[in-house]
Parts: structure tokens; C-alpha cells; sequence
């Protein structure tokens, strides 16, 4: 039995990984001290768990960049940082069902009605351009008003009062989804909030492709490997993380909205697009001893890094049903985690790129650029893929556009109004079977003969 909770994943990194711990003592501000350490420290190619023990007037430590690693992420998955998409798209499909436990340690202090109060909680201001502290790691749970079922997954949430909080339901997924059936019905939409869980629990929040009866927290265990346990919250029994370190019970309201916003987004932008819906707290859990959980949020790899790999997964796992000789698919941090695909092939016949254009733009939304390139293209290395683009791809025939296609709200690019946008597939691969000009290579052998040149000379490589 794994230790699921997010304490264990940090006592973990602690113990096994104490290079990519960093334990700030000293005391720092909330407003802006605790995302852009992480940014400072990214800059000079760390990307460490950092635990804030003293944020001044707050009792509460913050711990952050929990998921911004993929060496830690591997680990938690006890595999390795290059097989980390691999292991997702394999293991996401074993559903486990859940495990009931009685009491859970989040249960040790209950605070209802006027007690409730979060603006004791640590937030951080993220970035200058927000318009308020955010809670970036909070899971949000709900059920389908129609079926039942229940999903859970990040939504940003802004800090309004002591029991209000502002919200987007911009991904358009399925809390988005839920929210709109209860709305259609003139109901609040019961949820509950988790903060500080398991970055497999924010990796598996991250699966878009699964059944509609299938469960996120189904997902989660299949991730662990076992079933994920969780506790019966009071809200419309919804079910929370056992290992949880604050849980906070309440509703989104119906036909209530509220300005949300702006906010410092992954897309590398301050967002003032917003569903601007609202968030009344009526009780608040939380461990004696709990930490608070946040995200870095912007382009920090601790908001876009889980998100680029489960899209590699999930669109790797949609080609190779129709195209097995797919050999690879990268999308890049540096598109955010999001708007281009990057998809390698072993071509064999024409047509076969812009299959896979059509397949990958059709699984993922976000995504609105592809590229597909030949298995001789490094595709985790932008400069090898732009080469193969600027020497492979013959604009007038190897672009598709696709026009007015649901995009994402927060791209900027995207109709301020519905949304859309015009998404590309560029085909830079070379004729299937026919000569094309000749790639210059350099054989392993002759580069060691050369490295051993070179080394004599006493260059240093
Ligand atoms: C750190 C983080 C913050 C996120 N914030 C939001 C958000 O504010 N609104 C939103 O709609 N999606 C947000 N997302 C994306 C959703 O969590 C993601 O699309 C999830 O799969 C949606 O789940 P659902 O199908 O249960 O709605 C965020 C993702 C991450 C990693």
C-alpha cells in the first residue's frame, strides 16, 4: 500500500531526492515571494519542491512546484523520466475503483458558518497583473446532475471574502459541463474543494479521453496502481482524497457571475477571459498540522508540465489505434504544454500525415498547431523539427487550415466572442518512396574517432 498523500510524495522527495528539495525558512511575503522563487529558481535550471515554513501573517507553510519535475514525477510513478508518457498512456486505462476509509486526518479541525474564514489561508499572489490571490491547487469535485458520476480537476480560484471565491470553467470539460446541467435546472452545483493532494492525483485530473461513466478517481488508482482512497465529504457525499490536507465543502452558484480575474495564465499571458462563476464555502477541514498546497502558476513547468504529458499520451494513444507506425509525439513546454503537436512517423504512404493532422487536432482542442516529421527528426528538439519544416514542407501542398474550430479561451488568438480560431497541419516529411535530397550525417564512429582527436588536443567537450 503507497503512501498517496501529498506530505508522503514530499517526505519521499525529501528522503530519495534531496537535490530537488529546497526548504525556505526565512520568513516571505505572500504577495509575489512564492511563484516567482519558483521562476528565479527555473531560470537557473532547477526545478525543485520548495517548502515556504514562514509566509508573514499566515500560520500555515506553503509548499510548491510539487509537479514541475519529471525525474520526481517518474519517481512517484516508479518509472523513468524518459518512459514517463509511456507509463501514463499504458496505466490511465486500468480503471480501479475506489476504497472507502472511515476517518480521514483532514477531519481533525471542522469549521462551519461564521468560523469559516478563508482568507487565514496562505493564497499567494502570483503575479503583479492579478486581481487577487489565487488558490491554483485546488482540486474541485463534483457530480453530473444527470448520471451522477463525478469528476474532479484544477480550477483556479480567486480569493473574494471569507467564504467567496471567483472561478473559471474555461477549459470546457466536464465540470464546465456539470455546472451547465445543474444551471439548466435552477440549481447550485454541490462541489467540494481539495487542497494538497498527490501530484499522481493532479496527473490523473489531467486525463481528458475515458468513458463518461468512468471516474477521475478511478483513473487516480489506476495511476497508483491500486485503489485511490478516499473519504465521504458532507456535501451531496461527494468523495475527497483521504490523504487530503484541507477540504473545503460548498456549491457553485447558479446564474451568478461575478468579475473573476485577471490572472497570470499558462499561456504566458495576464487572462482577463473568464466564465466568472462563484464559490460559497459553508465549511472548511483541514489537517492539524496542514500545509498549503500551490501551484506555481504562468508558464512555470509546475502548471504546463503534467498537461504536455498527458497530451503526448492521449494523442499517442489516439494515433496508434489508426496509424501504428507513429513513433513518437512531443508537445513542447515551450507551446505552453499545449498548442502544437509535434508527431513523428516511419512514412509509407501518402495521406498518412495529414491522417494524423486530422487525429491529433480532433483529440486534444487545445492543440492548433501539428507538425509531422520523419523518424530521422529529433522531435524533443525544436531546432531538428524547424529544419525538417524549412527543408521538407512545400507550402502550397503539405498546409491544411481548418477554419473556425473550437479553440481554447484563454489562447489569445482565439475569437474573443466564440472562441474559434484557424488550426494548422504541417506535413515536413519527405515523399514516401521516392529519392529526396540526402540528410548529411556524420556516423557514430567517425564522431568518437574525432571526440578522441579532439580530447588529445586537450578540448574540452
Ligand atoms: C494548475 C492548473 C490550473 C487549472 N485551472 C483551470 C481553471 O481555472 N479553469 C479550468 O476550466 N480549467 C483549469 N485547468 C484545466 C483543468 O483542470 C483540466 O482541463 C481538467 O482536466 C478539467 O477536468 P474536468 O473534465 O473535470 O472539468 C487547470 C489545470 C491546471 C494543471
Amino acid at each position: 500500500m503507497s503512501d498517496q498523500s501529498l506530505r508522503g510524495f514530499v517526505e519521499m522527495v525529501q528522503r530519495d531526492f534531496p537535490d530537488d528539495f529546497v526548504r525556505i525558512s526565512a520568513p516571505v511575503r505572500r504577495d509575489l515571494d512564492i511563484t516567482s522563487a519558483v521562476f528565479e529558481l527555473e531560470r537557473s535550471g532547477k526545478y525543485p519542491v520548495v517548502m515556504f515554513d514562514d509566509v508573514e501573517g499566515f500560520d500555515l507553510p506553503v509548499v510548491t512546484n510539487v509537479a514541475g519535475n519529471r525525474q520526481l514525477l517518474a519517481a512517484a510513478m516508479g518509472t523513468s523520466p524518459d518512459d514517463l508518457p509511456l507509463a501514463y498512456r499504458e496505466r490511465c486505462q486500468n480503471y480501479q475503483p475506489v476504497e472507502v476509509v472511515g476517518d480521514a486526518p483532514f477531519e481533525e479541525i471542522v469549521l462551519e458558518g461564521d468560523d469559516v474564514d478563508l482568507t487565514k489561508l496562505p493564497i499567494p499572489f502570483h503575479f503583479e497583473v492579478d486581481a487577487a490571490p489565487y488558490i491554483t491547487a485546488g482540486q474541485i469535485a463534483a457530480r453530473d446532475p444527470e448520471t451522477g458520476v463525478d469528476t474532479v480537476g484544477f480550477h483556479r480560484l480567486m480569493l473574494k471574502g471569507k467564504n467567496r471565491l471567483g472561478l473559471s470553467l474555461h477549459s470546457r470539460r466536464r465540470m464546465y459541463e456539470f455546472h451547465r446541467r445543474a444551471e439548466a435546472k435552477g440549481e447550485a452545483l454541490p462541489a467540494v474543494i481539495t487542497i494538497g493532494t498527490h501530484p499522481i492525483h493532479y496527473m490523473g485530473s489531467m486525463a481528458y479521453h475515458y468513458p463518461p461513466a468512468v471516474r477521475k478517481y478511478e483513473i487516480i488508482g489506476a495511476l497508483f496502481g491500486e485503489p485511490y482512497r478516499v473519504a465521504v465529504s458532507r456535501t451531496a457525499d461527494l468523495e475527497v482524497p483521504a490523504g487530503a490536507e484541507i477540504v473545503i465543502e460548498g456549491e457553485i452558484l447558479a446564474d451568478t457571475h461575478e468579475p473573476e480575474g485577471p490572472f497570470g495564465e499558462f499561456t504566458g499571458y495576464a487572462s482577463h477571459r473568464s466564465t466568472e462563476n462563484v464559490f460559497v464555502a459553508k465549511r472548511v477541514m483541514m489537517r492539524k498540522d496542514a500545509m498549503f498546497h500551490s501551484v506555481a502558476s504562468g508558464t512555470a513547468a509546475d502548471h504546463i508540465l503534467v498537461s504536455s504529458i498527458s497530451r503526448e499520451a492521449e494523442i499517442l494513444n489516439a494515433l496508434r489505434r489508426n496509424l501504428p507506425n507513429v513513433t513518437g509525439v512531443h508537445v513542447p513546454l515551450s507551446t505552453v504544454g499545449a498548442l502544437m503537436a509535434v508527431v513523428q512517423m516511419k512514412k509509407t504512404a501518402e495521406g498518412q500525415p495529414k491522417q494524423a493532422i486530422m487525429a491529433a487536432l480532433g483529440t486534444e482542442f487545445y492543440v492548433k498547431i501539428v507538425v509531422v516529421v520523419d523518424e530521422d527528426v529529433d522531435i524533443f528538439n525544436l531546432s531538428d523539427v524547424m529544419w525538417a519544416v524549412a527543408t521538407r514542407t512545400r507550402a502550397n501542398q503539405d498546409m491544411t487550415l481548418i477554419h473556425g474550430a473550437m479553440g481554447a479561451i484563454l489562447d489569445p488568438t482565439s475569437d474573443p466572442e466564440n472562441h474559434t480560431l484557424t488550426k494548422v497541419g504541417i506535413d515536413a516529411t519527405k515523399p514516401a518512396g521516392k529519392d529526396f535530397a540526402e540528410r548529411l550525417i556524420i556516423s557514430d564512429e567517425q564522431r568518437a574517432r574525432v571526440r578522441d582527436i579532439l580530447q588529445k588536443a586537450q578540448v574540452r567537450l
